[in-house]
């Protein structure tokens, strides 16, 4: 009987030793039943299956939720097999097609971890063999450089892939408390009745890290902070957050809902009160990186949502490389108490590395006085459940594009309403001529982002 597989073109590239490859040994050790395929690993580089097994193995022991041991990494690298090849060359796929068929693999679904100027070629070289007509796709964001170039990108995968099998993974969608945050907001009615402009001053979604670019300079430094993070991961966490009831939790019903949010992202018009760009000290040092760039490894922006429920409630994202802490969270920061010496409420979801949710309200202070003191009320989901059983954000969208279960993959028109949205705000920062600012490593980022949040009276929620 013919097997099922998984092809991973980009197969010695980071995103496949760091997220692709722990999420299926995790699988393959869990003994999933939806990881019944085998994995053909496609890669420029002249390797033996041994030689690649080793190198997989110290991402793998580094990167994966179960835990490592000889006889599982064993028992994995028998799904493995690295295929050599340039998969910039149309010629090259007779003789993958020809593999397939000697190894009797058939079902297939194609993973592309490459930059988005090769989903085209690869795209091709399956169709010359007639190989993408029988499978799935899935591809990494970047969905293309900007609204141009993805516009141009979707019109000839849709050539070559019928709609319906195109998978655009953004696996901030699988992570856990993304996911959570629906569950939180509409079956808590004490969340639901207040979230709105009314109750809500900001919402301010954070997603700081401390790594720098490690070996992904080419890329990066022709993306940037708002590319690589906010026009995507960001997007899709502010329109979640943001949303109306969806009616129920189908793909379409959920994908209506956050499309509206995107739809209704105010344009911005003055961009020295929207956004603040920065670069970390060092970063052209980097390998790969150009001498002068000004590429932003550091974007906080400002958005206004304009429609009934967030009218006058500004949403603040930020994000930035070789930052003091690496974490995502959103606050959800409740308008002033009437007595004015009251904290504000705060809702924290934390959604890494820690999972949960946090609430800050004001008590009395115990003893003899009026005085108000804050309470934490402090839900660590992640000491609350074992980690060990709950899949990785990868995991869970690779079985859901088994699956053939879209919810939580990104879909056209929201890629493309996100990429105008950024696309205007690099023509404005470019067009006033507005400076990157520089920042220390390890630091909290430029401080003219504070400044962004002070022109409104607001702060961020450290
Ligand atoms: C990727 C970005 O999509 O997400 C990276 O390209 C970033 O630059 C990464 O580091 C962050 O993912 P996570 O899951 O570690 O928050």
């Amino acid at each position: 009987m013919a097997q099922s597989v998984f092809t991973i073109f980009g197969g010695t590239g980071d995103l496949t030793f760091r997220k692709l490859l722990p999420a299926f040994y995790n699988m393959c050790i869990a003994n999933d039943p939806q990881f019944k395929c085998q994995l053909i690993i496609i890669g420029r580089r002249s390797y033996s299956n041994e030689q690649y097994c080793a190198i997989a193995k110290n991402w793998v022991k580094k990167f994966a939720r179960l835990p490592y041991t000889e006889e599982n990494f064993t028992k994995f690298t028998q799904k493995i097999s690295y295929y050599q090849m340039d998969f910039t060359d149309l010629n090259a796929y007779t003789a993958l097609n020809d593999y397939y068929s000697t190894n009797n693999l058939a079902e297939h679904i194609f993973y592309f971890a490459v930059a988005p100027r090769f989903f085209n070629i690869i795209a091709e070289g399956l169709t010359k063999v007639c190989l993408a007509c029988k499978g799935k796709v899935i591809l990494e964001k970047p969905f293309g450089e900007n609204l141009d170039s993805a516009k141009l990108l979707n019109k000839n995968l849709e050539k070559f892939f019928s709609p319906e099998n195109i998978f655009r993974i953004d696996h901030y969608l699988g992570k856990e408390m993304v996911r959570n945050i629906q569950t939180l907001r509409f079956s808590n009615p004490i969340f639901s009745n207040l979230w709105n402009s009314r109750y809500i001053e900001s919402v301010q979604i954070s997603a700081p890290e401390d790594m720098g670019i490690e070996s992904r300079g080419g890329y990066y430094d022709a993306s940037g902070a708002l590319r690589d993070m906010v026009q995507n991961h960001l997007f899709q966490i502010l329109s979640i957050v943001a949303m109306e009831w969806p009616e129920q939790f189908s793909s379409t019903a959920m994908h209506d809902a956050q499309i509206r949010i995107l739809r209704a992202m105010r344009p911005v018009k003055n961009i020295r009160e929207a956004l603040v760009l920065g670069q970390y000290k060092g970063y052209h040092q980097e390998n790969l990186v150009k001498p002068n760039s000004t590429t932003e490894t550091y974007a906080a922006l400002r958005v206004f949502i304009d429609n009934e429920r967030w009218w006058g409630t500004p949403f603040y994202i930020r994000t930035g490389k070789k930052l003091n802490r690496r974490e995502i969270k959103i606050a959800i920061v409740f308008r002033p108490s009437f007595l004015e010496k009251a904290p504000q409420n705060i809702l924290i979801i934390k959604v890494q590395p820690s999972e949960g949710v946090y609430l800050q309200f004001n008590m009395k202070k115990p003893g003899d006085t009026e005085e108000i003191t804050q309470a934490k009320m402090d839900f660590c989901q992640t000491s609350y459940v074992n980690r060990l059983n709950t899949p990785e954000a990868y995991e869970r969208l690779i079985k859901a594009c088994i699956d053939d279960n879209k919810s939580w993959f990104s879909q056209w028109d929201q890629i493309e309403l996100s990429w105008n949205f950024i696309d205007k705000l690099h023509e404005l920062y470019k067009w006033e001529n507005l400076p990157v600012f520089k920042y220390d490593a390890n630091s909290t980022g430029p401080e003219q982002a504070d400044e962004l949040l002070q022109q409104s009276g607001h702060n961020w929620i450290d």
